[in-house]
């Protein structure tokens, strides 16, 4: 039977008798409106656009497992992590952040690495990316960043004018911008880098205890990166490059590996961190705090449709699952809104029910109707609450632990709370453990990308970065002022007065 040939039908279901001629006025006369075959195929071509992605537009997916290989349920009772051996189904979409759609996947650039598990109390979704940290530290400033990576409003281009002005008069963005302008600013695809879930998050247990905690995923691959001018000569060969790696590899059964490790922090730890725990911009050091073994993600499923799964998939760091909880990290509280506010926008009301979003485990709530409604819409159950015919409950075992907003974690919220900016050491931390080839990769990266930067302000905002350079170690300052061919005195007078 499966060899036999499929009727072609209308959307609606009715077989048609051929399906390349427009019906008209004999051979070569006008159209006749009631070719609704004709019609039926241009109304949907023209509506197989959805927005992109405001940003991360470009990207790619595949689903995957994940193991449990240590126990970890001293920190947390999230069904996801339970016993050693638990797997649990995942999907991946790894992409770029500023281009559009059909930009190149080996653009200088952070690499998004966002994460559904499906588990039994909910999908929890890590929506990280291939860095510790990030550019800032206040969601208010997210859509002001985001336009310096995007194009300029008159010349349609991308400015390193806009970026470097921006980075450099918000230097929190210093130790994402060193990494960036380092040889991990361009992975080798997506197999050779790691993922980060950046924010700290909170952890509970079965006695209901908190700890901070940060999620780490460690590439089995090895990380692997491409030189500035290999990652430029891949934009003309194969823009599509991370995106035929992934699925060659998983199409050839070479299955792609991540190590999941976790820091964790105890809330008294935190009150006396020497930076803020919850600033995104930060790290928790190794040496502080040990990664601890967790477990395997494996991707070993390419999606059956790019559309249907990659580019329906919706993640919202608002997913959090019983066990697994927010922090006071206010870039995480910001984006706990803005993603599901995307996502209605993007893809509908009702995108959690595409199959890729959708909760395998049961779903019951009293959310009704909507554009796209196609589960049931809850058949002909109450569709209020609290209602005398259903036996649907809220269940207070999920309670999660109050935070202690004492003086000591309220003080985390105070912009000159001690450490807050220190924008310096870290970022300097990193360009000291980097291998000489490595720092002269980072420099001429640096060199290369700040000699963009040109019109009337040129000198005053290459002058304000290469403070913000030398702050974090003096030999980076200096050898990225010699590739700038900068006369050092200039350097101090040209600073302005707010900045100096
Ligand atoms: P460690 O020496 O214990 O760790 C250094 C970390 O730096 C490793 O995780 C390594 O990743 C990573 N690394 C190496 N080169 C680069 C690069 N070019 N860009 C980004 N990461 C890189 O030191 P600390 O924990 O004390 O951290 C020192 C600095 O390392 C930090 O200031 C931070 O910039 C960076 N870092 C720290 C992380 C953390 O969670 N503590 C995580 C990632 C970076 P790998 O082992 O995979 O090669
Ligand atoms: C995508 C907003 C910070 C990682 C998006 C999208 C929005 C957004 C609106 C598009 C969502 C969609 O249409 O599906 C924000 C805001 C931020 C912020 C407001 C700060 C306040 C971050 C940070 C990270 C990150 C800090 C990583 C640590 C991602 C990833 C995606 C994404 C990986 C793509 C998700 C996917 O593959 O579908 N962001 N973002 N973002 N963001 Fe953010």
């Amino acid at each position: 039977m499966e060899n036999q040939p499929k009727k072609l039908t209308t959307a609606s279901g009715s077989p048609y008798y051929e399906n390349e001629n427009s019906m008209s006025v004999g051979p070569r006369g006008p159209l006749l409106l009631q070719d609704y075959i004709l019609h039926e195929k241009m109304a949907h071509f023209n509506r197989e656009r959805i927005p992109e992605r405001v940003v991360h537009a470009k990207g790619s997916g595949a689903f995957g497992t994940f193991t449990v290989t240590h126990d970890i349920t001293k920190y947390t009772r999230a069904k996801v992590f339970s016993e050693i051996g638990k797997q649990t189904r995942t999907f991946l979409r790894f992409s770029t952040v500023g281009g559009e759609k059909g930009s190149a996947d080996t653009e200088r650039d952070p690499r998004g690495f966002a994460l559904k598990f499906y588990t039994e109390d909910g999908n929890w979704d890590l929506v990280g990316n291939n860095t510790p940290v990030f550019f800032i530290k206040d969601p208010k400033k997210f859509g002001d960043f985001i336009h310096t990576q995007k194009r300029d409003p008159y010349t349609n281009c991308k400015s390193p004018t806009m970026m470097w002005d921006f980075w450099s008069l918000n230097p929190e963005s210093l130790h994402q911008v060193l990494i960036l302008m380092s040889d991990r600013g361009t992975p080798d695809g997506y197999r050779h880098m790691n993922g980060y879930g950046s924010h700290t998050f909170s952890l509970i247990n079965a006695d209901n205890e908190r700890v901070w905690v940060k999620f780490h995923f460690k590439t089995a691959q090895g990380i692997k990166n491409f030189e500035n001018d290999e990652a430029v000569k891949m934009k003309g060969l194969d823009a599509d490059y991370a995106q035929r790696d992934l699925v060659k590899a998983i199409d050839g059964g070479d299955f792609p590996r991540w190590n999941v490790k976790i820091q964790v922090m105890t809330e008294e730890q935190a009150k006396t961190f020497r930076w803020n725990p919850f600033d995104l911009t930060k790290v928790w050091p190794h040496g502080d705090f040990p990664l601890i073994d967790v477990g395997v993600l494996e991707l070993n499923e390419n999606p059956e449709n790019y559309f249907a799964d990659v580019e329906q998939s919706a993640f919202a760091p608002a997913h959090v699952v019983d066990g697994i909880s927010y922090s006071p990290d206010k870039m995480l509280q910001g984006r706990i809104l803005s993603y599901p506010d995307a996502h209605r926008y993007r893809l509908g009301g009702n995108y959690e029910q595409i199959p890729v979003n959708r909760c395998p485990f049961a779903v019951t709530n009293y959310q009704r109707d909507g554009k796209m409604r196609v589960d049931g819409n809850g058949g002909r159950n109450p569709n209020y609450f609290p209602n005398s015919f259903d036996n649907i409950v809220a269940d207070e075992s999920y309670k999660q632990p109050s935070w202690e907003l004492g003086d000591s974690l309220a003080g985390w919220y105070d912009r000159n709370a001690p450490g807050e900016n220190d924008h310096y050491t870290q970022p300097g931390n990193l360009f000291r453990l980097m291998t000489p080839d490595q720092k002269r990769n980072t420099i001429n990266n640096i060199v290369g990308a700040m000699s963009g930067i040109d019109g009337p302000k040129r000198d005053q905002i290459i002058n304000l970065q290469l403070c913000h350079w030398f702050r974090a170690d003096l030999s980076l300052g200096m050898s990225i002022a010699q590739g700038l061919g900068i006369n050092m005195e200039t350097i101090q007078n040209a600073m302005p007065a707010q900045h100096a």
